[in-house]
């Protein structure tokens, strides 16, 4: 009898389960379709992408940096409104889509102005996968992507232009 519990206790140690595979679950971080649109003022850019995670757990984007601005900010927008945001949330198996009149990049200090057809090295940072560089291109002013999906029409009242940027001035 003794025997017997003792195996039954051991057999109860070692189901690990789910908690095993849950560990071995990491964010994969992609980026896609990145793009500046050539600055309507000397010293802000707005920076837009979106991000595609393939793994089974969360990130969050919490920084990013480019040799062409002395700061990248976050910023939602919200009713037109702008606010610096801490981070995003980069949902397992979701996407992070940053896009004109919603949640964007600010590069701001810029030390030259992004001209159009030029390329812009960024830097994604992570709560958990590592740094991610992209070449960002330089769009014209009014570029807008093609929208795979027609569902949204998020991207047509936004003709609130980044001139509206210049409240950002104040921060
Ligand atoms: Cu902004």
């Amino acid at each position: 009898m003794a025997l017997a519990a003792a195996l039954t206790l051991a057999g109860c140690n070692d189901d690990s389960g789910s908690s095993g595979s849950a560990a071995a679950k990491k964010p994969e971080i992609k980026v896609d379709g990145a793009y500046i649109p050539e600055p309507t003022m000397d010293d802000m850019a707005a920076g837009f992408f979106t991000l595609t995670n393939k793994g089974g757990a969360a990130d969050r984007l919490t920084a990013a940096t480019s040799d062409v601005a002395g700061a990248v900010t976050l910023h939602s927008t919200k009713g037109g409104v702008m606010k610096e945001q801490k981070s995003f949330d980069v949902p397992a198996g979701g996407e992070l889509v940053l896009a004109s009149g919603g949640n964007h990049l600010m590069l701001e200090e810029l030390k030259r102005k992004p001209k159009r057809g030029e390329k812009v090295a960024m830097t994604l940072h992570f709560q958990k996968s590592d740094p991610i560089t992209v070449e960002v291109p330089v769009k014209e002013a009014t570029y807008r992507p093609e929208q795979h999906d027609g569902s949204s029409n998020a991207s047509h009242d936004t003709h609130m232009s980044h001139t509206s940027h210049a409240s950002h001035t104040s921060h």
